[in-house]
């Protein structure tokens, strides 16, 4: 996560005040009810609607509802509990520095999700000079890759499809923020040769028109189903997304992971990194320039994670909460500091940067219809164009395209007729 914007869901503590509540977990609940108390609601969670007049006769009710909720929880197991966000046991008793998520917005993980087009087979005969044959049976890397619509998406897809096509043993989700396919990515995402699957799954409109949206979260909870409805447990998952730049040496890296894998990731927020702090050879702690709560204050890019061992934790989720997904994600797999394996040299290295394209509204082209034919090759190029949510075209708004010759503007007719 790199955006510092995001508000915290409780202030800010320091170090000293973080390790005091974690060797007071009791406090949990008295801070919790105190923030509610005196903060606005967090927008995604639900409103009470208790009338004030109406407090009396709701009192035994909400006394109920309480009694009910500490039930559940008592009797709910420690991961059921994470994943439903409502902190889970934990033998560190970490989970205390987190309360304020306790009104995590949970939802099940069921993403209305549609393959648009697959392929299981690699087409690929070389990868990094070597046949495909010679990299025999190595764990398989699912490099979930979130997308969605605008003028930069096809040439992000490419430039990451060009790192990956050196990557053996790969297969590549990629899980467009959309209601339908778009069947020029089917085009290219089979033209790469690379194992792929490219689904659909948007965002639920609801989440759409917030400030700051859960980018690219329907689309990784789509791909996290589909990883679970084929019952993998072999193999290792990554969320990549379209924009990062990755260093090959990442696949190397990650394809050993056991647990969970973690490592810094370039150009992050403030610091231009966010990763974990190493001491002899084992995480202890992390630096980002963003606390705000986070027990995993790492970006999406800077973990990989073994299907092997995902497969323990059936609630696995990565909730719709801006700016807390990474963090919410490897709660709801029961991670524990100890289990972290260090890599790129300790954390010394990076291996991936979260690089940002630079986006622009797509571009307009005024030009008469009637010279989009196969008199020149404009009529197919802009057809491409807007097949890629690249540019479209106009008959009538704003100036019309500039065709010049010899330094000179011309009519279109002069040139197209
Ligand atoms: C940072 C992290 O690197 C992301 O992994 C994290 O999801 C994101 O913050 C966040 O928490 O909001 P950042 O560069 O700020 O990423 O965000 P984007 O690159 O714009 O979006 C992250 C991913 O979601 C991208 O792969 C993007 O294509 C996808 N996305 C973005 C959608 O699928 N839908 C959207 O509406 C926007
Ligand atoms: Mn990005």
């Amino acid at each position: 996560m790199s955006s510092a914007h995001y508000q915290a869901l409780e202030p800010q503590t320091s170090d000293e005040d973080n390790e005091d509540i974690e060797r007071r977990p009791h406090q949990k609940h008295t801070r919790c009810t105190a923030a509610t108390a005196a903060a606005p609601p967090h927008p995604m969670v639900r409103k009470g609607s208790v009338g004030g007049g109406r407090r009396r006769c709701v009192l035994p009710l909400v006394g109920g509802t309480l009694f009910f909720i500490a039930f559940c929880y008592l009797t709910l197991s420690g991961d059921t509990r994470i994943a439903l966000g409502l902190g889970g046991a934990s033998e560190d008793s970490e989970e205390a520095s987190h309360q304020g998520l306790d009104s995590m917005n949970f939802r099940p993980l069921n993403e209305s999700l549609h393959v648009c087009s697959e392929n299981f087979e690699d087409h690929r005969q070389f990868m990094q000079d070597k046949p495909r044959s010679d990299y025999g049976q190595l764990p398989v890397i699912y490099f979930v890759t979130p997308t969605y619509p605008r003028r930069e998406q096809i040439p992000e897809l490419t430039r990451l499809a060009h790192t990956l096509l050196h990557v053996p043993r790969l297969h590549w989700l990629v899980a467009d923020d959309q209601e339908k396919c778009n069947g020029y990515m089917d085009t290219l995402l089979n033209r790469f040769g690379i194992p792929y699957t490219h689904m659909v799954s948007p965002m639920p409109s609801k989440f759409r028109n917030e400030k700051p949206a859960p980018r690219g979260v329907a689309n990784r909870r789509a791909a996290l189903q589909w990883l679970r409805q084929h019952n993998l447990t072999n193999g290792i998952l990554y969320f990549g997304d379209d924009d990062n730049t990755y260093d090959l040496r990442l696949f190397t890296e990650i394809r050993k992971t056991q647990r969970v894998s973690m490592f810094p990731v370039g150009l992050i927020a403030d610091y231009g990194v966010s990763g974990p702090v190493v001491r002899k050879g084992k995480v202890v702690a992390f630096l980002d320039s963003w606390v705000a709560g986070r027990r995993w204050p790492v970006d999406m890019a800077g973990f990989a994670v073994s299907l092997e061992y995902m497969a323990q934790y059936p609630y696995v989720n990565m909730p719709y909460k801006p700016g807390y997904e990474e963090d919410l994600f490897l709660r709801s797999i029961g991670l524990k500091m100890d289990q972290i394996e260090p890599r790129g040299n300790n954390c010394t290295e990076i291996l991936v940067w979260h690089t940002q394209t630079k986006s622009k509204k797509i571009g307009m082209v005024r030009l008469e219809s009637k010279y989009l034919d196969d008199r020149s090759n404009l009529g197919a190029l802009l057809l491409n164009l807007k097949l890629m949510g690249v540019a479209g075209t106009t008959e009538n708004e704003g100036r019309n395209a500039l065709i010049s010759k010899n330094g000179r503007e011309k009519s279109h007719s002069a040139i197209l007729s």
